[in-house]
């Protein structure tokens, strides 16, 4: 049984909110009465985006999981991304406010599968991708962002050999910038390798002012005619202070949310997808999270993330060795 079968019987029953309920009040009451603190991915709805007490990308959402002294975290983010919180937080209950939230790229990679790739290269150590699951931490001696890959990996010794898992799109781009060859796991995400350079080829043409800005998960023809590459949080940065006054935007569409507020004025334009037809550049997993399903989730303190503490322990620390690592970025 896997962990989303087991997940259905946490769900929260159905058609439990009563009707003409302000689940904006009753999510602030709750937040207050349980002291709970609502952390959200950029990738979120704007609604849940606007509700939240924090909102980052994967370093600043563990960042502030690690500080926080709220009794409760509510993750409104994918499942790694709460197990994360949970890994930091043993003490306290992390909830999510649906548990089917995954990540393709998560997907892909088995703690079982890295075990066999690490027999293979016993002189590597692994660095993992945050987007992984616990096991898959566990089996790793770093864990990374997109905000702090390219530092980490650089900090270690030119000769160290590396295995980096899941995302061969993310992990070719930090072999460009530094330098090194890492032997790549064969993983990616569905969002991000779904944008169509030929699309954007055509979107560069009708705006010619516009900077294409990319996260790395992105394929390599599209990276390389990005004017610029970088986290969730490095992109949000970039268009609030670059004098450009267009981009096209080649990630998950739920940063336009809070780019539009950050750079009022400045024309977003998503990239386009090779679909027309799909709303492909939509998570679909992160919008698995709705305010009803947050509401209920406040109210049941469920469905609740819990782990195995022997692979608690074992993940953590690749995650403490990340945090340490970069804590002089942003
Ligand atoms: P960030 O680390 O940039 O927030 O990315 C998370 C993610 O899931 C990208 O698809
Ligand atoms: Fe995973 Fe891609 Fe969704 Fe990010 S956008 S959570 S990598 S499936």
């Amino acid at each position: 049984m896997t962990i989303f079968e087991k997940a259905a019987d946490l769900l929260p029953a159905k058609g439990e909110i009563p009707e003409g309920i302000d689940l904006v009040e009753e999510i602030n009451r709750m937040r207050r009465e349980k002291n709970a603190i609502i952390l959200a991915h950029y990738y979120q709805t704007g609604d849940i985006q606007d509700i939240a007490d924090f909102l980052g990308d994967s370093l600043q959402l563990a960042r502030a999981a690690e500080k926080t002294n709220a009794d409760m975290i509510v993750f409104c983010g994918v499942h790694f991304m709460a197990e994360t919180a949970k890994i930091l937080n043993p003490a306290k209950k992390v909830v999510l406010p649906d548990l089917l939230a995954g990540c393709s790229l998560a997907d892909s990679c088995t703690d079982e599968g890295l075990r066999k790739l690490k027999k293979k290269h016993p002189d590597a150590i692994v660095i993992s991708y945050i987007n992984c699951d616990s096991g898959v931490k566990a089996e790793s001696d770093i864990i990374v962002t997109s905000s702090n890959a390219g530092h980490i990996i650089n900090s270690l010794p030119e000769e160290q050999q590396i295995i980096f898992a899941p995302d061969r799109n993310l992990g070719r781009y930090i072999n460009q910038v530094t330098g090194r060859s890492m032997i790549l796991w064969d993983g990616a995400c569905i969002v991000h390798e779904a944008f169509s350079l030929e699309r954007i080829a055509q979107q560069m043409l009708d705006y010619p002012r516009a900077k294409l800005i990319a996260h790395p998960e992105a394929r390599k023809p599209v990276l390389q005619v990005a004017d610029y590459i970088g986290s969730t949080a490095n992109l949000l940065d970039y268009v609030v202070k670059d004098s450009a006054e267009e981009f096209i935007v080649a990630t998950e569409e739920g940063i336009l949310h809070e780019m539009r507020k950050r750079a009022a004025g400045k024309k977003l334009i998503p990239a386009l997808t090779a679909d027309d037809k799909c709303n492909c550049s939509e998570c679909h997993f992160m919008k698995l999270n709705t305010m009803e399903k947050l509401y209920l989730c406040m109210k049941y303190e469920l469905p609740e993330i819990l782990m195995d503490e022997e692979i608690r322990i074992k993940a953590l620390r690749p995650i403490n060795r990340m945090l340490e690592l970069s804590k002089t970025i942003k």
